[in-house]
């Protein structure tokens, strides 16, 4: 931000007060600007911090009074941005606690790495924070009963937002790398049991994405609500009940027009968009088929193989078409044999809407917002496993095979989570398998019924 004192000196700045109307007796008149702090009027302004309570003057102004000094607030950028609170706010362990073994009877000496450790994790919290705020506003927008065009492009940006975030932490974490293991030794006992695995929000990000809880690995046998103070468990059980971007998603693209009625047997009749790309379907396979029998210049044993590769294809496009094919292929579950985790976790109908939208938003202007929200949502979820993978490497680098100081296995409870469970968006990157080449796709996709009010689909 400019500050406006940026090249001034105290007397300046001290002009400035005078000129203005504010009275330099009421310093709160000063002071944060644009928030809910600007009513510090009627009692004692408290900043409660990681434990400490810091205490400033009570100024007590009539609400007229403050409203007035309002709006002739001085802003100063070391006030507005709390950067003293801010900058009080990294309290090495080390620095009040004796190491045994590494220092000497004098007293505790300062593990110089410890304030890149602390820095580290609290701009991660702080760019949660944001990335959560984010989050929530994406949500409510693509979760209400209707949306616009433009709205839909207000979330999609919010959502590419949280997925900078990710990357940026992600180069958080390669900061940390400049610590060298050994220098992390000379604090790490001091931490324990405390470890990022207790971060809220993480979780509350994990949640609010979509991460089924059922998905989640147990934790030394409990689940991980197990491990947070009762405080923070309310939230975390909260952000489970809200409405997540999953759920929102899923919700939304159901209400897509371009699918016709649902459950109605007069809509497979009807000119949507959908049953055009059925009938694609069905075309392109046979012509495939047709070929591959035809073809006199191939082997027996080429032949098989293709008509092999051509079932495999039969088969996605059957289970996507035929919902009680989708019903059962989704209960089953998933390459690593875990129970809880189907193949398949959007609702047919919407996985239909996400395959329309990948594959005609080239031609149809209306599908251009919806796709690149679709884009965003993955390349988010993508992000987030991309962060998990670059910290699962920073820990061994740091760690090694030694357990974690929250007490899992270290790096192997880590890689554990780079498995398709914890990725809440694996319906939407499988879609390209559902894609037509050019030459099957419906050409009539403009005149097609359902295709007015599609932006927003409201
Ligand atoms: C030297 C640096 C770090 C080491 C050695 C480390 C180590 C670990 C380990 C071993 C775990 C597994 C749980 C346990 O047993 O403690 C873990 C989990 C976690 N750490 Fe770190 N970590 C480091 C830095 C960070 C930073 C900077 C963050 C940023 C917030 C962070 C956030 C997390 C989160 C969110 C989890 C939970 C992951 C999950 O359960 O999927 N860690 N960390």
């Amino acid at each position: 931000m400019s500050c406006p004192f940026a090249n001034s000196n105290v007397t300046q700045l001290q002009s400035y007060l005078a000129a203005s109307a504010i009275s330099q007796e009421e310093p709160a008149a000063q002071t944060y600007a644009f928030d809910g702090d600007a009513n510090i009027d009627s009692a004692a302004t408290t900043v409660v911090s990681f434990g400490e309570t810091m205490v400033s003057e009570p100024v007590v102004m009539d609400p007229a009074t403050a409203a007035a000094a309002d709006q002739h607030k001085v802003v100063y950028y070391s006030d507005y941005l709390r950067v003293p609170e801010l900058l009080d706010l990294v309290h090495p362990e080390s620095r009040t606690r004796v190491r045994p073994g590494l220092d000497p009877a004098g007293g505790p000496v300062e593990a110089h790495d410890e304030h890149l450790f602390i820095v580290v994790h609290q701009a991660h919290e702080l760019w949660f924070k944001q990335a959560l705020h984010d989050l929530r506003s994406a949500i409510d927008i693509i979760g209400a009963p209707t949306t616009s065009a433009a709205g839909l492009t207000l979330a999609t940006r919010r959502i590419n937002r949280c997925r900078g975030i990710m990357d940026l932490c992600i180069t958080k974490l390669n900061i940390l790398k400049s610590m060298d293991p050994l220098e992390f030794l000379e604090f790490r006992d001091l931490l324990m049991p405390a470890s990022g695995f207790q971060s809220a929000q993480f979780r509350i990000l994990e949640n609010l994405t979509g991460l089924n809880p059922l998905d989640r690995l147990d934790y030394q046998r409990e689940s991980y609500l197990h491990y947070f103070s009762d405080d923070d468990r309310k939230r975390i059980i909260q952000s489970e009940q809200d409405l997540n971007l999953f759920q929102a998603l899923n919700k939304w693209l159901e209400r897509c027009p371009a699918l016709g009625p649902d459950g109605d047997q007069a809509a497979s009749q009807t000119d949507t968009l959908w049953n055009s790309y059925e009938q694609s379907v069905h075309s392109m396979l046979t012509q495939q088929r047709k070929t591959i029998l035809d073809d006199k210049k191939i082997s027996d044993e080429h032949r098989e193989h293709l008509l092999t590769s051509l079932k495999a294809s039969e088969d996605y496009f059957k289970m996507l078409i035929d919902a009680d094919e989708y019903a059962s292929v989704s209960a089953r579950s998933d390459a690593t044999g875990l129970p809880a985790t189907p193949i398949y976790t959007m609702t047919h109908r919407a996985l239909k809407a996400a395959v329309l939208v990948k594959m005609f938003y080239p031609r149809v202007d209306q599908l251009s917002a919806p796709h690149q929200l679709l884009n965003a949502i993955v390349e988010l979820d993508m992000s987030i496993t991309r962060w998990r993978f670059s910290h699962s490497q920073m820990v061994q680098m740091m760690i090694g095979s030694r357990p974690g100081t929250g007490g899992s296995s270290g790096y192997q409870y880590l890689r554990s989570t780079l498995n398709e469970r914890y990725a809440t968006f694996k319906d939407l990157v499988r879609i390209p398998t559902f894609m037509l080449t050019p030459d099957w796709a419906p050409s009539n996709v403009a005149s097609v019924a359902g295709l007015t009010n599609f932006a927003g689909w409201a």
